[in-house]
């Protein structure tokens, strides 16, 4: 008699959508997301952002508009990036920043969560997270963690829910966390960007934010931000932000290193959150727009991805659409 050939198969729970679902190891949710803003003291009308469409800078005024749609549509977490009119490379003036966050919590109170984005680069003209010396040859690591501790302390006394440091200098968090607790806002979180590389990806934020490093000294980020070649300088960075203090660890970007995100996870018992940076984003609606991928289907694909890795928050600039196309994912 013929054998019959009975291979062993996992094609069942591939079967059809039902069990497809059922059997999903990874579970996504509208509530691990967080949704960045831009506001710009410069402009008078919303600007568009080269590269990233379905994100506009807002105004003071029209960023509350912007919160209000993001809120009704399940998006109430957000990470805000001020940036202010004028530009100087010291005694710098962060009452644009705290003036918006004072008029967000005076509009939305409780019903949202904001984080403030707490760096220099969209106030110094020379584009660098910090202050640099003289012939701007290096970034003077003292003196902007002072800097940036005032400016958190600014920030917290204006409302913000959580401080988000971006500039990777040395000492933050455990600076800012001092000068939180010692104006009595010990239940303010800080979210540290811990594992922050110097990466391509940032190119349609520096737009947006009028950022990107212009000196004929430091001419990139790469003395401060982690190289892409280093793993274990980004666990050792993101171990010593928690030690300092900090609540939240942060991988950036995010979809190119999910590694970093699993190896941090598994180091940590801190949440991670990945940022899904703006050039990422740029990538996949460059595609769609060439009808080359389903935008919704890839942004999915990309978020299934980081929480596989391990991150237990989403910072996306598609966040706003989060709830939506989660509810009507096909499995
Ligand atoms: C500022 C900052 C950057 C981003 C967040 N905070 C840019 C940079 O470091 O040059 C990038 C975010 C994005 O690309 O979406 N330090």
């Amino acid at each position: 008699m013929e054998k019959i050939f009975h291979p062993i198969t996992q094609r069942r729970l591939r079967a059809d959508a039902h069990i497809r679902e059922l059997t999903a190891s990874v579970r996504l949710s509208h509530k691990s997301f967080i949704q960045p803003l831009f506001v710009d003291e410069a402009i008078t009308e919303p600007r568009a952002v080269n590269g990233l469409p379905g994100v506009e800078v807002d105004t003071a005024s029209t960023v509350l508009d912007t919160i209000e749609g993001g809120a009704t549509s399940g998006a109430n977490k957000f990470l805000l990036f001020p940036v202010p009119s004028e530009k100087k490379d010291d005694n710098f003036d962060f009452s644009f920043a705290t003036s918006v966050i004072r008029s967000i919590k005076e509009n939305f109170g409780a019903d949202v969560w904001i984080a403030s984005d707490l760096c220099l680069c969209s106030y110094t003209m020379h584009g660098h997270c910090g202050i640099l010396n003289e012939d701007h040859s290096k970034l003077i690591n003292h003196k902007t963690v002072e800097v940036l501790s005032k400016y958190a302390s600014q920030l917290v006394i204006a409302g913000a829910d959580c401080i988000a440091p971006s500039d990777m200098t040395d000492g933050r968090i455990g600076a800012i966390r001092g000068s939180l607790d010692s104006l009595g806002f010990d239940t303010v979180s800080i979210m540290s960007y811990s594992a922050k590389f110097s990466s391509q990806f940032y190119g349609p934020f520096r737009d947006a934010c009028h950022s990107a490093p212009n000196t004929k000294g430091l001419r990139n980020r790469k003395t401060y931000q982690l190289s892409p070649l280093n793993i274990n300088d980004a666990i050792a960075s993101s171990l010593r932000d928690e030690r300092e203090g900090a609540d939240i660890l942060m991988v950036k970007p995010a979809a190119l290193y999910t590694d970093v995100i699993a190896r941090l996870k598994q180091q940590t018992l801190k949440p991670v959150a990945a940022y899904h940076v703006s050039g990422e984003y740029a990538a996949i609606e460059s595609l769609a727009e060439k009808d080359l991928v389903n935008r919704e289907a890839a942004h999915l694909e990309v978020w299934t991805a980081l929480t596989r890795a391990g991150a237990d928050i989403i910072i996306s600039y598609a966040a706003k659409n989060a709830k939506e196309w989660i509810d009507k994912m096909e499995y």
